[in-house]
């Protein structure tokens, strides 16, 4: 089980003064740090159709960037080119095991742990992203340089590659294995591997206004909301027929906000879209269902329950009161005296006999159980 130190600050103290504000590198952030996925691994993963790869390289000056899948290396020679997955903790549990010295943060800020393979002189080039991330250092070196957060002109250098023109550094480090960078978005950094090595950024996410608006038109509209018009009982005569008066705009918009403000909806909205996955789960449905009697047989005997990695669940505190969960985008509503035994299933990773007994009596909840572990959702320690 991996755990953190940064640099002896509490996550409290990390919150309030480097989150989202500046970058902080953490020497020796993981004692004895072991890469959870080997590079040999990696490729293997990087061969799978639904698993998002990326190769980046240079040729001749010119860099150059290609989508997955790949079988094969041998043309791009050893050094001066990367291999970058997506989403790797969907598809390794020990990878997925990166993310726990992290949980101060809520799964629905969680994005993704991308891993990256880099032959000497590889890496992706001086860029800016618009999410946090805690570069974790694995086998090898790479030196790390990373700008203040002033504006800088970007320069499209592949189609499949933004990036930034040079930037003075502020931090200017060769990453030994353990070592962690936090790097907020918009700091301009770039990593160059010094030695074949293995860098595992866990990711977070949020979203523009913009995109948040679209998803939430976007919900309206699947759930067939608001469907009432807009109307204008008010009406009087206008002698400016090109125009749009004040009590119009008034109206028009004390139609919008009363679309914002129903906070039931927008609990609905934020728990389906925020426990969406970002990447395809790497589901196992089971062949048979699990019927409740062998679930109930199968945790008596002290296995535990697994989340598998990427999946979200998100509960908001008044819907959870209600007996509502919501996991990986689906809304599950179960009696509100099982409120405290849903939450087990947003809070932790895994569960065991221990925790869940108090609610096996209760047929409801062995059945969601069951429902969960039949989707491939959870699944059982062998
Ligand atoms: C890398 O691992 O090479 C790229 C990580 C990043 O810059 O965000
Ligand atoms: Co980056």
């Amino acid at each position: 089980m991996y755990t953190v130190n940064l640099n002896d600050l509490t996550p409290e103290q990390f919150l309030a003064q480097y989150w989202q504000k500046k970058p902080l590198l953490i020497r020796g952030g993981f004692t004895d740090f072991k890469d959870p996925i080997s590079a040999d691994e990696l490729a293997g993963l990087a061969m799978e159709e639904q698993i998002e790869s990326r190769l980046v390289w240079q040729k001749d000056g010119q860099w150059q960037a290609e989508h997955g899948p790949f079988e094969d290396y041998s043309h791009l020679g050893d050094k001066d080119w990367s291999l970058l997955i997506q989403g790797t903790d969907h598809f390794d549990a020990d990878v997925a095991e990166l993310i726990r010295p992290f949980r101060f943060i809520p799964n629905w800020r969680i994005d993704d742990v991308m891993v990256s393979f880099a032959t000497p002189g590889g890496g992706v080039g001086p860029h800016v992203d618009n999410y946090d991330v805690f570069i974790i250092q694995g086998s090898g070196k790479r030196h790390w340089q990373v700008g203040s957060n002033e504006q800088l002109t970007e320069v499209v250098a592949h189609q499949a590659l933004l990036h930034v023109e040079t930037f003075d550094p502020i931090i200017d480090v060769e990453l030994m294995p353990g070592d962690i960078l936090y790097i907020p978005p918009g700091f301009p950094h770039q990593g160059v591997a010094i030695e074949p090595s293995m860098s595992f950024s866990v990711g977070f996410r949020t979203t523009s206004k913009a995109h948040l608006f679209s998803a939430l038109a976007d919900h309206i509209i699947d759930n067939q909301l608001n469907t009432d018009m807009v109307i204008d009982p008010y009406r009087q005569v206008t002698t400016k027929p090109g125009l749009l008066d004040q009590q119009d705009f008034d109206n028009l918009k004390q139609s919008l906000k009363e679309v914002i403000n129903d906070d039931q909806k927008l609990a609905d909205f934020f728990g389906q879209h925020f426990s969406q996955a970002k990447h395809e789960l790497d589901l196992e449905p089971l062949e048979d269902d699990f019927s409740t009697d062998e679930l109930l047989e199968v945790l008596q005997n002290d296995q535990q329950l697994i989340r598998i990695g990427g999946l979200r669940s998100v509960y908001l505190i008044d819907a959870l009161a209600e007996g509502s969960i919501y996991i990986n985008g689906e809304k599950f509503m179960l009696s509100e005296a099982l409120s405290p035994a849903l939450q087990l299933f947003a809070d932790h990773s895994e569960l065991s006999y221990q925790q869940l007994a108090p609610w096996l009596k209760q047929p409801e909840f062995v059945t969601f159980v069951s429902q969960l572990i039949n989707a491939g959702y959870w699944y059982i320690t062998e």
